[in-house]
């Protein structure tokens, strides 16, 4: 790369990057613990499940405003570009983890009123059941979720694996317009 074509190049916005390294945190907390709780009996179960859901919730939040975020401030070009169909792999994969960040949360609480378990994040507050008690349909909904956690962990092998080869051994600034500018990331563009 071009000496000049590096000093064009330019990151995500520092609330792009602050949300995205938030999300991560708590999918690296949220995920292993929808693995364990689901695996386990005993009263520490029902705890597990309450932060899983909880840390899903907020999910849920900072993934709205990620997206409503976006709509206002596209990320800036890459220099020098990627290949279409990497570039096309990357739109996708990014498109796919949006869509689960926003809809699995939802599935997750109609799935909880459908079998009449009451939703109180961080026991603040509690969330109206959005359908009445059907343990059938509340079992559908919670499979379809457990399948769709699935599918977000393979995206996400997918994604970091993608993120480190550019960063390891390709070498290029792809990770850098997402790290915070205090651990080398590049400027907001
Ligand atoms: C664990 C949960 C994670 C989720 C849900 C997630 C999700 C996303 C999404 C949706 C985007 C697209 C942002 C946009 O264009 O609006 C993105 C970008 C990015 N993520 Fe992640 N990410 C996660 C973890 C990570 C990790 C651990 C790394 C690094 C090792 C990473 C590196 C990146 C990079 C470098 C970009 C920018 C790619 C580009 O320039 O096009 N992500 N991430
Ligand atoms: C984006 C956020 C979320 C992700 C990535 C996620 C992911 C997962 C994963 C990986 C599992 C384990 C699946 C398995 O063991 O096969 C799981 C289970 C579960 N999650 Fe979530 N979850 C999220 C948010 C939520 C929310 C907000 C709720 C509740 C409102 C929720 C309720 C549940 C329940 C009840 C189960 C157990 C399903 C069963 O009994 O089979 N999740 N989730």
């Amino acid at each position: 790369m071009a000496r000049g074509d590096a000093a064009a190049a330019r990151g995500y916005s520092a609330p792009a990057r602050g949300a995205h390294w938030i999300t991560a945190a708590l999918l690296a907390v949220s995920i292993p613990l929808g693995l364990v709780m689901t695996r386990i009996e005993g009263d520490l179960k029902f705890t597990l499940y309450h932060w899983h859901e909880w840390i899903g919730f907020a999910v849920w939040w900072l993934a709205l405003f990620r997206v409503a975020w976006r709509i206002g401030h596209p990320p800036p070009p890459r220099i020098p570009p990627l290949p279409r169909l990497q570039a096309a792999a990357a739109e996708a994969v990014h498109g796919l983890l949006y869509l689960a960040l926003l809809a699995m949360p939802v599935v997750g609480w109609i799935g909880n009123s459908a079998f009449g378990f009451p939703l109180e994040p961080f026991g603040l507050f509690r969330l109206p059941d959005l359908v009445a008690k059907d343990e059938a349909l509340g079992r559908v909904l919670l499979d379809l979720h457990g399948w769709a956690g699935w599918a977000v962990i393979g995206l996400l092998v997918l994604h970091v694996g993608a993120a480190l080869h550019h960063h390891l051994v390709v070498r290029d600034l792809t990770l850098r317009r997402m790290l915070p500018q205090s651990l080398g990331g590049l400027p907001p563009g």
